[in-house]
């Protein structure tokens, strides 16, 4: 009879073997052998995702978008080029690459569209290359326009991008949204799509608005896109699954940033969907083990757009400053972005929440005229020091970040590809962000070109 002296002790087991017994038994249908890096972004958003994705791209197989839409506005310069993609992931820029959109993404089929065809016009061949989630909801013109009147109606702004994002995860986690697969069945899909309108017409008119200019039209338009979606759609989540068997690369690819996330950011300035490096598990359909590893890209300063509390913003003069050095206007909006100092607090908050295994730090450049930097190491609250990133969004409002200054190295680290090649103030600055956040730096980025990137492992 089998006691607990037949267990399989931890550890000794290779997989497909049960040494303690001497049966052989199939390999598990979970075990993955390839590698999945997941990019998220570390801070609010606008990190630089989109370049290190596109470089690390060139490695991988299969590139895959996880949460957010087209909300996110991902900027990739080629040669004298500028791409900037709100939904199709940036590896699409590597001829071959499959490109697939999660489930966790909500989809605007119009803007998706526009996107591919655009692309394909610039001579980028898509032609097999891309797949978008059976299970992916789709984000519709009343969401948009949802979004934009309460932005518009409400006291309380939250600062959105006014692409519908709220109202479409709203639809989704009530139950009641359309996915992709719905699509396979037309009756379905209309009745789903004139519910949903008229679910926000009555919305629209508590807000005071009456006039959906176009909306009849709206249900017609988007079921014409429905072969086109269709001819697209797959099954994300095993897809990726057997890649990783077959020991091939994948990309997560993340949109905005850890304080941006629902769970974990500064509620309610933050999107609607989990940004975090747990957003690319449920978000892609691939079980959390199937991740081998996680970088958090960070700007070497840090800004924000859209309502919300920025601790260690600049000065008014400064802001100013550094914004046009670092051309910090947003990609989806054009709004400006307010600037501010490295915040080590979130910095280390990010790298846990996220279980963080490498950073990517990037615009480094932008830091190059400046004669001396700071960077917050904690925050003064009315209640004493802080160094955790707090809860309370309200209370972030009143903090005075304490910092820490360094001297600059004014010197141009655009042409710089090797670590040792840096100026040696530029060196210890990274130095410090990684004893601050306890996480090894891979990638430093000079500039918006491709070839502007320094790899450290
Ligand atoms: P939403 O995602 O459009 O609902 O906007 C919610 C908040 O997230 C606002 O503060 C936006 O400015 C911010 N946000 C959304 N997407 C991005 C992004 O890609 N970069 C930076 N901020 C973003």
């Amino acid at each position: 009879m089998d006691g607990l002296s037949s267990c399989s002790p931890v550890g000794l087991s290779s997989p497909g073997t049960d040494l303690w017994r001497g049966v052989e038994h199939p390999v598990s249908d979970a075990v993955s052998v390839g590698r999945c890096t997941v990019v998220v972004g570390g801070q609010w958003g606008d990190e630089g995702k989109g370049k290190i994705v596109d470089v690390l791209a060139r490695e991988a197989d299969l590139i895959a978008r996880f949460q957010g839409g087209a909300n996110a506005g991902h900027t990739v310069h080629v040669g004298e080029e500028e791409f900037i993609f709100h939904l199709i992931p940036s590896g699409i820029l590597h001829p071959g690459k499959r490109c697939l959109m999660g489930n966790g993404v909500v989809l605007d089929p119009v803007q998706f569209f526009k996107e591919y065809d655009s692309a394909e016009a610039r001579g980028i061949d898509l032609e097999g290359r891309v797949g978008v989630s059976l299970r992916t909801h789709l984000l519709l013109p009343y969401h948009r326009l949802l979004d934009q009147a309460r932005e518009g109606s409400s006291a309380k702004k939250i600062g959105t991008t006014g692409r519908g994002i709220g109202p479409a995860y709203e639809d989704k986690v009530g139950r009641r949204g359309i996915r992709v697969v719905d699509l396979n069945h037309e009756g379905r899909a209309r009745s789903l799509l004139e519910e949903g309108l008229a679910r926000t017409r009555r919305h629209l008119a508590e807000l005071g608005h009456t006039n959906l200019e176009g909306a009849e039209g709206w249900v017609e338009e988007t079921l014409a896109l429905r072969e086109r979606l269709l001819a697209l759609a797959t099954d994300v989540g095993l897809e990726i699954h057997r890649a990783l068997k077959a020991g091939k690369v994948v990309l997560l690819e993340g949109a905005q940033g850890a304080a941006l996330d629902v769970d974990h950011g500064t509620y309610p300035y933050v999107t609607s969907s989990n940004t975090t490096a747990g957003g690319a598990s449920t978000g892609s359909g691939i079980g959390p083990t199937a991740i081998t590893d996680i970088l958090g890209v960070m700007k070497a300063y840090i800004t924000r757009v859209g309502e919300g509390p920025l601790p260690t913003a600049f000065s008014p003069e400064m802001d100013e400053k550094v914004r046009t050095l670092g051309a910090e206007f947003g990609a989806t909006t054009g709004r400006p972005r307010r600037c501010g100092w490295f915040d080590g607090v979130l910095a280390r908050y990010s790298a846990r929440v996220n279980g963080l295994t490498g950073l990517a730090i990037t615009k480094l450049d932008v830091l190059d005229t400046l004669p001396e930097l700071s960077i917050a190491t904690a925050y003064r609250t009315p209640e004493g020091v802080v160094d955790e990133f707090p809860a309370d969004t309200g209370s972030l409002g009143d903090v005075q970040p304490i910092l820490e200054t360094l001297p600059g190295w004014q010197a141009s680290t655009e042409d710089v590809r090797k670590l040792d090649d840096l100026p040696h103030n530029a060196r210890a600055y990274l130095e410090r962000l990684e004893e601050i956040t306890g996480i090894p730096i891979e990638m430093v980025s000079v500039g918006t070109r491709r070839s502007q990137i320094i790899r450290v492992t």
